[in-house]
């Protein structure tokens, strides 16, 4: 293997290294401005770059954290003390990721359904984001399920888009994050969430195997196999790890780097809970870690929001403990009293 790949490869290992996982604070300005306003924050780039800076301060951070997915505005920012953020991370041991996507946009002629985009010129941009110290990138395609959908056509545009967008990251050097999120919305049950899951994954690997994408060098964020949301009789937490692992072996080739989760929704100890019953099922071929968004920032967003400039180091506690909390399950030794 050439040095450039072998590159490829340690970056891919090392976001996946033993006991840590990816943080996603990589919201674009939409979705912020969502999160922001469920805890009575205006979305000014001030309060954006001043929550985030907090985060990424946070000391012992890189202890159980990785990496972390940055956005557009975020990468180019500075730390209210006129830092760039990008050091920062690197001083704490945390590699710098960015979401290159540009969003999930209606699919033309399928009800309901989307298609992720942000191909166009995107050879250029990742050349940017490279300079800019980005050593891995993320594309989050979505599949709902729903009435007769997802319909095949969804699922294989966006396995060829995710395909493309891996192939363009390993030419620039970066580590492609593929991700390719079932949503959990609706009342469907687990075996429609596996089928779902496991149809998306396979023809996301069938594109990578076209597209030439090394595997070694690529991460999957996967969703777990999970009951829909407003489903009766939710499946338990047992059930959730034992379907998600049973998906992930028939549909994720041995030679991926690692699966790291998204949380989708689920709460901050669900997610850990899932993640670390995964990890008591014995040998995998591939480590499973987290890649959480919501489930590692809700209780510090809600604990900053209160107040910004006093709650900062209670924010970065609950923050520091939640990482530990996933480090632990990462390595399937998680236990619930250990919550505190
Ligand atoms: P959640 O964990 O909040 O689902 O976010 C993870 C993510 O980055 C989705 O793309």
């Amino acid at each position: 293997m050439s040095d450039f790949l072998e590159q490829l490869v340690t970056t891919a290992q090392a976001m996946v290294a033993p006991g840590k996982g990816i943080l996603a604070i990589d919201e674009s300005t939409g979705t912020i401005a969502k999160r922001l306003a469920s805890v009575k924050v205006e979305n000014t780039e001030e309060h954006r770059i001043d929550y985030r800076s907090m985060l990424l301060t946070t000391q012992g951070l890189g202890d159980y954290i990785s990496g972390a997915i940055l956005y557009d505005e975020t990468i180019r920012q500075k730390t209210p003390d006129g830092k760039r953020i990008v050091e920062v991370m690197n001083e704490a041991g945390i590699l710098p990721g960015i979401k290159v996507d540009t969003g999930a946009k209606p699919l033309a002629g399928f009800d309901d359904e989307k298609v992720t985009e942000g191909l166009d010129g995107l050879r250029e941009r990742l050349s940017e984001y490279v300079e800019l110290g980005a050593t891995f990138c993320k594309w989050r395609a979505v599949i709902t399920i729903g009435d007769d959908i997802p319909s095949r056509t969804c699922i294989e545009a966006n396995a060829h888009a995710l395909a493309r967008y891996a192939a363009l990251c390993q030419e620039a050097g970066l580590v492609p994050i593929v991700e390719p999120e079932v949503l959990m919305d609706g009342t469907h049950d687990l075996d429609t969430s596996f089928d779902v899951t496991e149809a998306t994954l396979k023809a996301l690997f069938n594109q990578l195997y076209e597209h030439n994408v090394l595997l070694e060098g690529t991460v999957l964020k996967a969703s777990m196999v999970i009951s829909g949301s407003e489903a009766d009789n939710r499946a338990s937490v047992e059930e959730v790890a034992e379907a998600t692992v049973d998906c992930l072996l028939n549909a994720v080739p041995a030679s991926v780097a690692g699966i790291v989760f998204l949380s989708g929704g689920q709460t901050e100890v669900e997610a850990t809970a899932h993640l670390n019953a995964m990890n008591n099922l014995g040998d995998l071929p591939w480590p499973l870690s987290f890649s959480y968004g919501r489930a590692l920032q809700h209780g510090a967003l809600t604990e900053w929001a209160a107040d910004p400039k006093g709650n900062r180091a209670s924010a970065q506690k609950i923050l520091h403990h939640r990482a530990r909390m996933n480090g632990l399950a990462a390595m399937g030794e998680w236990n619930e009293a250990d919550e505190g």
